[in-house]
């Protein structure tokens, strides 16, 4: 029996006889290809699709925007509420000004007093580097309410140079310490730093290592990995800083 399939293209056809079956190339991607151009349809759809979805996103922005509006215009509001007048001390001198209610120790000082080496960082009660002197104890300015204040003597670092050995204007022994023993870096924790190393000094002139660790353990310095911090204090405490 003769085999047609072995017949070249070119070989002549008999009546009735079916002409050779051309190849067809195998369709790329057929389930998304059409006659249509079904393929960029569904690009289309998708892209309408992406358009819808990043519509949504902005709607939900903006709805948090006016979340967060709505949160800022109600501490305003609570802040205009309720004011009093605090009267306390602040670096030795009297202060007495009007503060809403829900005002910070912090925003009184930076913002209202214009006492900006108390520093803002975390305002969580974290990092220290608010930390201010209260009656002689040290305090995270961020945490504590301004009222709670009323009464106190407050000691800033711009209020310790008062305490100099050449009164205003010069430095702190511990100030001097960190100055030599290369205490700081950026200098953003220094003001902390040195608040509480006077306030552990005065309680206690000859700490252990331990005693500073731990006295320190609520300021936290990014720069210096806390070598030259130690030795500060050391230098301090063995000048006598708080044995004044
Ligand atoms: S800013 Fe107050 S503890 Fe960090
Ligand atoms: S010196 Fe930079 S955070 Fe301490």
């Amino acid at each position: 029996m003769e085999n047609k399939a072995n017949l070249p293209a070119s070989a002549p056809l008999r009546p009735g006889e079916p002409g050779p079956v051309e190849a067809v190339p195998e369709a790329k991607g057929s389930a998304e290809r059409g006659p249509c151009g079904t393929e960029k349809e569904f690009t289309g759809q998708e892209l309408a699709g992406q358009v819808l979805a990043g519509q949504e996103l902005a709607g939900q922005e903006l709805a948090g925007q006016e979340l967060a509006g709505q949160v800022l215009a109600g501490q305003e509001e609570a802040e205009q509420g309720e004011a009093y007048v605090l009267a306390c001390t602040v670096n030795g001198k009297p202060v007495e000004i009007r503060v809403p209610a829900s005002r910070r120790l912090l925003q009184v000082l930076r913002d209202d007093l214009g006492l900006t080496g108390t520093k803002r960082s975390c305002e969580l009660g974290r990092c220290g580097a608010c930390m201010v002197l209260i009656d002689g104890v040290p305090i995270n300015a961020c945490l504590t309410m301004a009222y709670q204040c009323e009464g106190s003597s407050i000691v800033t670092i711009e209020g310790l140079s008062e305490k100099g050995p050449e009164g205003a204007g010069s430095l702190h022994p511990v100030q001097e310490a960190f100055l030599e023993e290369g205490g700081f870096q950026c200098g953003y924790c220094t003001p902390g730093m040195v608040l509480s190393t006077v306030a552990l000094l005065e309680n206690n002139p000859r700490p252990t290592r331990e005693e500073v660790e731990e006295a320190l353990s609520g300021n936290l310095c990014r720069c210096t990995g806390y070598g030259g911090i130690w030795r500060a204090v050391s230098r301090a405490a063995l000048r006598g800083a708080g044995e004044s």
